[in-house]
């Protein structure tokens, strides 16, 4: 549709979900709520977004910053009304096709707002409304009709005992010709049992002034839910974590048990990767094909090629090649990349540093600031001590270097190609190509030690 411009109401408190953050920035899986609300506009071709901010609105206004471009804000002072918030809009609502969504009903769909567009094009409505047939109607407002026809939305606290019966309710999401809405704001009252400006009753004051209501009917009432509570929330991410679980096992990916994987809308995967329970796959993760994940991994904005094994690691902000294994308990902080066939074991954290091909850190060993080379052999309880206490050095470690068990490699140094440190040793120095570093103390046996104490 052209020239669809969308209002996203989220100036409400959200009392019920006894926070201190606001309702609509609350998180279902690794989103904020109003983040899927504006993502599903933009994928349906918003020309312009208005997102309605009023209860802690310096903190719901740049945390969309952060996250969206184009996007406009109006400030809602008071919560008057959803049709108070709407008009705060001003001149953002002038002209065009204005679609109404809420800032707490994450599961709408871009599908579903196209789908409203060209009904609302192709009837000439004046307004359109989403309804839903629901078995439990308490709290929304009924849409009553007459003769088929829309009548006119009468709020739960308004509605009389054979109102209240009615099944089919507002869901909330409109879409309204801009001079109509216009029109209908001027005759708007607040005379009603909450004393509010309600949304709702510009559609029955446009019916009145002759123009076109249409009402279309969701096919599916979940992407409607509106979250309420920390209750209606776990129940959100419920339903979000199936959808995306389900999309991607459509494409091929292997998830052994879909009610145990948490997994972003943004992540891609790639075919025949099995995903075990207790995974968390979050922010912009790529992962390629044939690749095993967990179990209980939580894979934050990273990149992996294909076939590579994570078990029971945290990686954040890394990169990891082809057929590398990770973990088990293992931690990639920011800016680690890993190469081919690379071992990352049991206990080992690696933090901005490059490993490159064939290399093995297979256990108990921190590797900070560093650049390792191929097929270098970390030994046990390798730290690279990078850090003293002002600033931070790097370490570099050439290709085919072997770093015995326990040293500390006291940054900023470098052990060239194929250069040793013994077990044990703490070094200071650069070593050269080829060579055999030795720092520690020498051994001094005390013969017969023990039977002279105890004398
Ligand atoms: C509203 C509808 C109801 C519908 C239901 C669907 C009205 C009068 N009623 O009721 O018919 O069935 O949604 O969920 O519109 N908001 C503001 N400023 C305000 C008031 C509300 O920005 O002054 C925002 C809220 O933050 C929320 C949205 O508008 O995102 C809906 O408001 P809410 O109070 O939840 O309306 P309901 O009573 O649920
Ligand atoms: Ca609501």
């Amino acid at each position: 549709m052209e020239n669809l411009k969308v209002v996203i109401l989220a100036a409400g408190q959200g009392t019920r979900m006894r926070s201190e953050v606001p309702k609509v920035l609350h998180r279902v899986l690794d989103k904020t709520m109003v983040g899927y609300v504006i993502e599903a506009a933009q994928e349906a071709g918003a020309a312009e977004i208005c997102v309605v901010v009023g209860h802690q609105s310096a903190m719901v206004k740049n945390t969309i910053k952060d996250m969206y471009d184009n996007i406009s804000f109006a400030v809602q002072k008071e919560q008057l009304g959803t049709g108070h918030a709407v008009m705060q809009a001003g001149d953002f609502i002038k002209d065009g096709n204005i679609l109404i969504l809420c800032g707490d009903t994450p599961l709408i769909t871009a599908d579903t707002i196209v789908k409203l567009a060209d009904i609302h094009e192709s009837s000439g409505n004046s307004v359109t409304v989403v309804s839903m047939i629901v078995d439990e109607p308490t709290g929304y407002g009924r849409i009553i009709r007459e003769n088929d026809a829309f009548s006119r939305i009468v709020e739960q606290k308004d509605a009389n005992a054979e109102e209240q019966a009615v099944k089919e309710v507002n869901t909330g999401v409109y879409i309204f010709k801009a001079e109509a809405l216009n029109a209908a704001f001027k005759k708007l009252g607040n005379n009603n049992s909450q004393g509010e400006y309600y949304l709702t009753d510009t559609l029955e004051i446009i019916k009145n002034e002759g123009g076109k209501v249409g009402i279309m009917i969701a096919e599916d009432e979940k992407e409607f839910m509106g979250v309420n509570s920390k209750l209606h929330l776990s129940q959100a991410i419920a339903a979000m974590r199936d959808r995306i679980n389900t999309k991607l096992m459509t494409e091929g990916v292997t998830i052994t048990d879909p009610a145990a994987t948490y997994i972003g809308k943004d992540v891609k995967i790639g075919p025949d990767t099995i995903i075990y329970p207790g995974c968390m796959l979050e922010g912009r993760t790529e992962i390629g094909k044939s690749c095993i994940i967990g179990p209980n991994s939580r894979i934050t904005s990273s990149h992996i090629d294909d076939c590579v094994t994570i078990q029971m690691s945290v990686l954040v902000d890394s990169r990891v090649k082809s057929f590398t294994t990770v973990g088990p308990f293992a931690y990639l902080r920011p800016n680690s990349s890993i190469g081919e066939h690379v071992r990352i074991g049991d206990f080992v954290e690696i933090k901005n540093s490059s490993i490159d091909d064939g290399t093995k850190v297979s256990h108990l060993t921190y590797v900070g600031d560093s650049d390792v080379g191929k097929c270098v052999n970390f030994g046990c309880g390798t730290v690279t001590v990078n850090y003293d206490g002002k600033v931070k050095n790097r370490c570099r470690i050439g290709d085919g270097a072997f770093i015995g068990c326990n040293t500390n490699l006291i940054a900023p140094v470098e052990i060239e190609a194929r250069a040793y440190t013994a077990a044990g040793s703490t070094i200071t120095k650069n070593v050269p190509e080829d060579s055999l570093a030795i720092a520690r103390s020498r051994q001094e046996n005390k013969n017969g030690w023990r039977k002279k104490v105890n004398k």
